[in-house]
């Protein structure tokens, strides 16, 4: 895939036609980091009430980390995976004790925060900090099969591939901040997935980069979908 015309493609797409989200167009990594756990189970839909509702009782990491966990739990009903808001207060307990309430600004460094694993620290660090580092999920992994035209293979060397090709096609470094090119294009990635590069009809005709792709709608993933009957 030729990476530059890719993201021209892309970012020019997810500029235009990205949904507008709470958590898009806000320069606090807290905030971000709020939303990507929040989001890592649970549809954006539901997702961005009780986004609002959480970042209203604790708009900062230093009020998030004076909480009551019982206080924390209570805002996390109807999320689901209650384990999460528990990580999540754990981490902004050590940000704001250990670390001077200062978030590390790299992925590599995320990672030692409480909860936060690959995908989270690539969302972080990208979005809020424009770190040039891929965020690999389902949908990311389904675009980059079908553009690539490679059949799933569920194995650490299938995963360290895409996670390679992932990698590829992430923009240089920018500064930190709203719109930033990698974090941009990640979200873009993830939005393509969800709205365009669907698992079972995507809707090639509408897709920004379908004259790069291999497949076009053949889904040439087909372990997770039913055959059609002819
Ligand atoms: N899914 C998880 N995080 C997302 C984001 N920042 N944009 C779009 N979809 C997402």
């Amino acid at each position: 895939v030729p990476a530059i015309e890719f993201r021209r493609l892309l970012l020019g797409w997810y500029r235009e036609h990205a949904r507008v989200l709470p958590w898009r167009g806000i320069d606090d990594p807290y905030a971000t980091w709020l939303s990507e756990v929040m989001l890592q189970q649970t549809r954006v839909a539901t997702v961005i009430e009780r986004y609002r509702e959480f970042l209203t009782r604790f708009p900062t990491l230093q009020a998030l980390a004076a909480a009551e966990e019982n206080d924390v739990l209570a805002l996390w009903s109807g999320l689901g995976y209650y384990r999460r808001a528990r990580m999540l207060h754990r981490g902004a307990q050590f940000v704001v004790g250990e670390l001077h309430g200062e978030m590390p600004r790299s992925a590599a460094e995320l990672k030692a925060l409480p909860g936060v694993g690959d995908y989270t620290a690539a969302a972080i660090a990208s979005i809020a900090f424009g770190e040039s580092v891929a965020v690999v999920d389902g949908n990311v992994e389904r675009v980059l099969l079908r553009l690539m035209g490679l059949p799933e293979e569920r194995t650490g060397a299938g995963r360290a591939r895409i996670t390679k090709a992932a990698q590829s096609l992430v923009p240089a470094a920018a500064k930190r901040g709203v719109g930033n090119p990698p974090g941009d294009h990640n979200q873009a990635m993830m939005e393509l997935g969800a709205t365009i590069c669907t698992p079972k009809s995507p809707l090639c005709l509408q897709c920004p980069v379908v004259g790069l792709c291999r497949t076009r709608g053949e889904h040439v993933t087909p372990v997770r979908q039913k055959q059609r009957s002819r």
